[in-house]
């Protein structure tokens, strides 16, 4: 479990399904992720969180807002799947119920997760990447203080050429940078 002023990151549990499932089917989230998924899949994707998180100790967790206990996201670190240049490498990466947005609660939770990943972890190394148009996401990656790596853009190889998600940025952060202590 990580804890930081306004939240808690911990491995979901079985009640936190509806919750993740309401935000996994809104388009404004899913839009960005692939499509909205419907209950199964985002169970599914849950089970596959859960099985990241058993085999390596760390994963996707859920975020619950201390103040009222509700799951408003889901946040963390993972390996790269096998279909991407950057494979295998660490990643980190967010979303947030449409009603959380506005509210820091991505940068608290992303910094928190980089914090792990280098103070836990001992990372040398934490990469993000989203879509070109995504400035939301990277408005996030710039405020916890990761980096553009521009050599390291690619084009996301499971959608069309002519998909306007398809450009990717990749961003870094590295421990000895250590912008994602200081708040910016
Ligand atoms: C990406 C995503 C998590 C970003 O959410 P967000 O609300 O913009 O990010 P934050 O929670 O860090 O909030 C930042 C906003 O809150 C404001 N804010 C308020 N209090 C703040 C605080 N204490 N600290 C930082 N920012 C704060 C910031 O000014 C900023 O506002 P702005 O968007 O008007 O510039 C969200 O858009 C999302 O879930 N998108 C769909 C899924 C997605 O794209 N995931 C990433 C795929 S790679």
């Amino acid at each position: 479990m990580i804890e930081t002023d306004r939240l808690v990151l911990r491995p979901a549990v079985e009640r936190d399904h509806p919750a993740v499932a309401a935000m996994n089917a809104d388009p404004q989230v899913g839009y960005w992720l692939g499509g909205a998924r419907d209950a199964a899949a985002s169970a599914l994707f849950l089970e596959r969180c859960a099985e990241h998180i058993a085999r390596h100790g760390f994963g996707f967790w859920v975020v619950e807002r201390k103040a009222d206990r509700q799951v408003i996201g889901m946040t963390g670190l993972w390996h790269a799947p096998d279909n991407l240049p950057e494979a295998g490498k660490v990643e980190v990466g967010w979303r947030f119920a449409a009603e959380a947005w506005g509210q820091g609660y991505a940068t608290e939770a992303g910094r928190a997760a980089l914090a792990h990943g280098f103070k836990v972890l001992n990372l040398a190394e934490i990469l993000a990447w989203t879509a070109r148009p995504n400035l939301k996401s990277q408005a996030v990656m710039r405020r916890i203080g990761m980096v553009p790596a521009p050599d390291r853009d690619f084009d996301h190889p499971s959608l069309a050429a002519d998909d306007p998600l398809r450009p990717h940025v990749v961003f870094v952060a590295r421990p000895q940078d250590e912008g994602y202590f200081r708040g910016r």
